[in-house]
């Protein structure tokens, strides 16, 4: 390897756990929190009980972020497009609700954010 090659690898493994990744990340799951209070805690808990709705404990070993990012953004298209997982939570009607779409979940970077704190339960 010659000087170049070495500061190139150097400075990518600088970018790598630079705190400037490290506070994005942090930025992002503090809106994620925020956003779940707001909004989702209502209804939502991240533990296995839930309350209008279910609990979302493991949400993200049960469905993955392209599902996650669809359901969020309009749960009643998703059902009407015929996901079947999604027909399934209707049909078993344990909550006798539908998700609600939400206008801030409309916006990309807000589900982002929701979705990267969901990942922590
Ligand atoms: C008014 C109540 C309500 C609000 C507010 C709400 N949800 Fe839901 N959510 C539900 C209900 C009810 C279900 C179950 C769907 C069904 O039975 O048809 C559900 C299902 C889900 C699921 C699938 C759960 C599973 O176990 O598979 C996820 C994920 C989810 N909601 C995330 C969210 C997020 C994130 C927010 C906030 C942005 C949110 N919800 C806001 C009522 C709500």
């Amino acid at each position: 390897m010659n000087t170049r090659n070495v500061l190139i690898a150097a400075g990518l493994l600088w970018l790598c756990s630079s705190p400037l990744a490290l506070a994005a990340d942090d930025a992002l799951l503090a809106r994620g929190q925020e956003i779940f209070q707001d909004v989702c805690a209502r209804c939502h808990t991240a533990g296995a009980v839930g309350k209008l709705g279910p609990g979302l404990k493991d949400i993200s070993k049960r469905r993955d972020e392209q599902w996650l990012d669809r359901w969020i953004k309009s749960p009643r298209a998703m059902i009407a497009a015929g996901d079947a997982y999604a027909r399934q939570l209707r049909e078993e009607n344990k909550y006798d609700l539908t998700m609600p779409t939400l206008p801030i979940m409309q916006k990309d970077d807000n589900r982002k954010a929701v979705i990267a704190y969901l990942k922590t339960f």
